[in-house]
């Protein structure tokens, strides 16, 4: 099915995401054959929210094609700062570039973006909504490292605010993985989200101990607590610092065990664990060149 935006995980079907991942493994294996393959065409970066990874891979992944990037910069120093609304900016900015990508601190934003312009538009993190490029190398990760045959996965943490959550555990679903979602009882999965979720015929647990389920893991997906979406402080302190793990922890986990994080980590992965065979994250967070190759390519050339 052609797809002219990518907002959320919940319109990827098994298919579309196969068919990135298989690109992305064709890329990763020779990138020189695509080096000049999107010589000439733009990708607009629209970043209302900080970003390292996610904007930076996606630039990385647009120069490796031979295209190049025209980036919006810092919010305090784009017309937004004038009063300008998002259905403007991105009207605009659609007229300087092939493709857009955003990130935006409300939930919805990328979904109302998409309604005013032609290019596709790319969600690179909507609020605590979806992170649906995220998902896409967090799943190019579980390949290469656990496989998705039989697949149990562990996701701890910030369950209600995080959006690669949200995101990654719709594409799970997808792969038939049995989910275990472990977090203190405020920061459990939206009712929005466990209902679509159920829906879908999720095969999910909720938990607020990782000791339940840490043995029955091969893989545990671990996210920060997102201090910036709370709206109250106090909330935020009450569960600061709770879920962490660190080398210890493990020795009860199967031996093959993929730990993985979307990063940035504060302090919930002990930095013992990096030592460790189960650590994945860094390679997790260099996989977003050759997926977002994978996925620029497949949407420059309308074949997603
Ligand atoms: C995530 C995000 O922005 O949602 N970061 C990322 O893109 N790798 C996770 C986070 O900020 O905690």
């Amino acid at each position: 099915m052609p797809q002219d935006h990518i907002i959320s995980a919940k319109h990827l079907s098994r298919a579309d995401i196969e068919s990135v991942l298989d690109r992305a493994a064709e890329i990763a294996a020779d990138p020189d054959a695509v080096a000049d393959r999107h010589a000439g065409k733009l990708l607009g970066m629209l970043f209302f929210e900080p970003s390292t990874r996610t904007k930076m891979s996606f630039s990385a992944a647009m120069k490796r094609l031979g295209g190049d990037i025209v980036d919006m910069g810092p919010v305090d120093q784009s017309s937004v700062k004038k009063g300008e609304s998002l259905a403007d900016t991105v009207r605009v900015v659609e007229g300087y570039a092939d493709a857009l990508v955003m990130r935006h601190p409300l939930e919805g934003s990328a979904k109302m973006a998409s309604e005013f312009v032609d290019v596709p538009l790319i969600n690179a993190g909507d609020g605590a909504g979806q992170h649906p490029t995220q998902t896409l190398l967090d799943l190019y990760t579980i390949r290469e490292s656990a496989g998705f045959s039989d697949l149990t996965v562990g996701i701890m943490g910030d369950l209600k605010y995080g959006r690669t959550v949200h995101s990654l555990a719709h594409a799970l679903t997808t792969f038939d993985a049995q989910q275990h979602f472990i977090s203190p009882e405020s920061l459990k999965l939206p009712r929005g989200v466990r209902y679509d979720l159920h829906e879908a015929g999720a095969s999910m647990r909720e938990h607020t101990e990782l000791e339940e389920v840490l043995d029955s893991l091969d893989v545990l997906y671990v996210t920060r607590i997102q201090a910036e979406r709370f709206p109250d402080e106090d909330e935020y302190r009450k569960v600061a610092g709770e879920y962490q793990i660190d080398a210890e922890t493990l020795e009860a986990a199967k031996d093959d065990l993929v730990v993985m994080h979307p990063l940035p980590r504060v302090d919930e992965i002990a930095p013992d664990v990096d030592e460790t065979d189960h650590a994945r994250y860094f390679e997790q967070a260099h996989n977003g060149v050759p997926v977002r190759m994978a996925l620029l390519d497949l949407i420059l050339e309308g074949n997603l």
